[in-house]
């Protein structure tokens, strides 16, 4: 992962004073820090609490998780690509239960901001992992619901390609009393009508994005290089749509508040997602090869602002110049 550690070192060399403001908005969610860690790349509990304090991240957003335990996908799930990677995970984990049952405990002890993401297959599963998590939403800073996967009802389609499949898979959440975040998908041309439909659902923010779909082929076998054959690509490889996606629909929709992801790995990195409109940022991939990265994005995003003479974070949010 040459990429992570080829460019801009000199922000890293000296730590920032603590005089810029960090704290972000999203929505009625007030943060300490504008960067989280993205779901899937940091566990579904306290698997990054032996690198960092959770509570120096603006949130740990838990792998996304069924209304019942799941599988995942064949080995292998991950390959390396150029500036980045590309993987069929397939969302494995214990399900919101098996979730509650061992890993919510630790991660309340840590103190950390819990989102939680979830997932189903229809639009019933996505309303029972909502009602399960009903019980413990008091410990929660928010769901995060991933559309971004397949809807068995509607040809496979992924629920984030559809205006009612998002709009349907959201408003079914609304049983959870937490607010709640719509994770979408950068497959789609044209993101803005399915914002404005998981908006409408009831999610008081989006996420924007998750992975790319992608192809990888070993050319000795002419075989996909993953077990499932597509994965998701996601690091650097996919910064500019991301950024692209995140300014177009905060464009679009001024009233939605917009949290950007994908392939950051430095502070500018963030600071280009924060320009484009987006009032926080999640970090995935860069987590693999330093699983210090959200706290070390946050200060570098902190030394940039103070080599800036930016006093608060936020007022870096959709001041892109056109
Ligand atoms: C191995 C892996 C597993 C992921 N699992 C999930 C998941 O369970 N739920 C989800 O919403 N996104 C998942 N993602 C997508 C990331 O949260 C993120 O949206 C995407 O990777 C782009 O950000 P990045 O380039 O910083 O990784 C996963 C990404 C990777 C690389």
């Amino acid at each position: 992962m040459g990429w992570l550690t080829e460019k801009r070192a000199s922000l890293a060399k000296s730590g920032p004073s603590g005089s810029v403001d960090m704290s972000a908005t999203v929505g009625s969610v007030e943060l300490g820090s504008p960067v989280m860690a993205a779901s899937g790349t940091a566990g579904h509990s306290v698997e990054l609490d032996a690198y960092f304090d959770l509570r120096e991240a603006g949130a740990i957003v838990v792998k996304s998780l069924l209304c019942e335990p799941w599988e995942g996908n064949p080995a292998p799930r991950v390959h390396s690509t150029d500036a980045g990677m590309i993987n069929s995970v397939g969302l494995q984990g214990p399900g919101v239960q098996g979730w509650i049952d061992h890993d919510l405990d630790p991660l309340i002890t840590s103190g950390a901001n819990i989102v939680v993401s979830i997932w189903g297959r229809s639009v019933d599963e996505y309303r029972i992992a909502a009602e399960m998590l009903a019980p413990v939403q008091g410990y929660l800073t928010a769901v995060e619901v991933n559309v971004s996967c397949p809807n068995v009802e509607d040809r496979d389609r992924m629920f984030a390609h559809s205006v009612e499949g998002t709009h349907d898979a959201i408003a079914a959440t609304a049983v959870v009393d937490v607010p709640r975040w719509a994770k979408l998908s950068p497959n789609i041309a044209d993101l803005v009508p399915i914002a404005d439909a998981a908006q409408r659902g009831g999610a008081e923010a989006v996420t924007i994005a998750n992975t790319l779909i992608g192809l990888a082929i070993d050319p000795e076998t002419r075989k996909p290089r993953l077990g499932k054959g597509r994965g998701g690509l996601s690091g650097p490889a996919i910064r500019p749509v991301a950024v692209r996606a995140v300014n177009d629909v905060a464009t679009a929709l001024p009233d939605l508040p917009v949290i950007g992801c994908g392939g950051i790995v430095h502070g500018v990195d963030a600071i280009e997602f924060l320009l484009a409109g987006a009032c926080a940022v999640q970090v995935g991939t860069a987590t693999f090869a330093d699983p210090r990265a959200v706290v070390r994005i946050r200060a570098e995003i902190e030394q940039w602002c103070e080599l800036h003479n930016v006093a608060e974070m936020r007022s870096l949010v959709g001041a892109l110049e056109t």
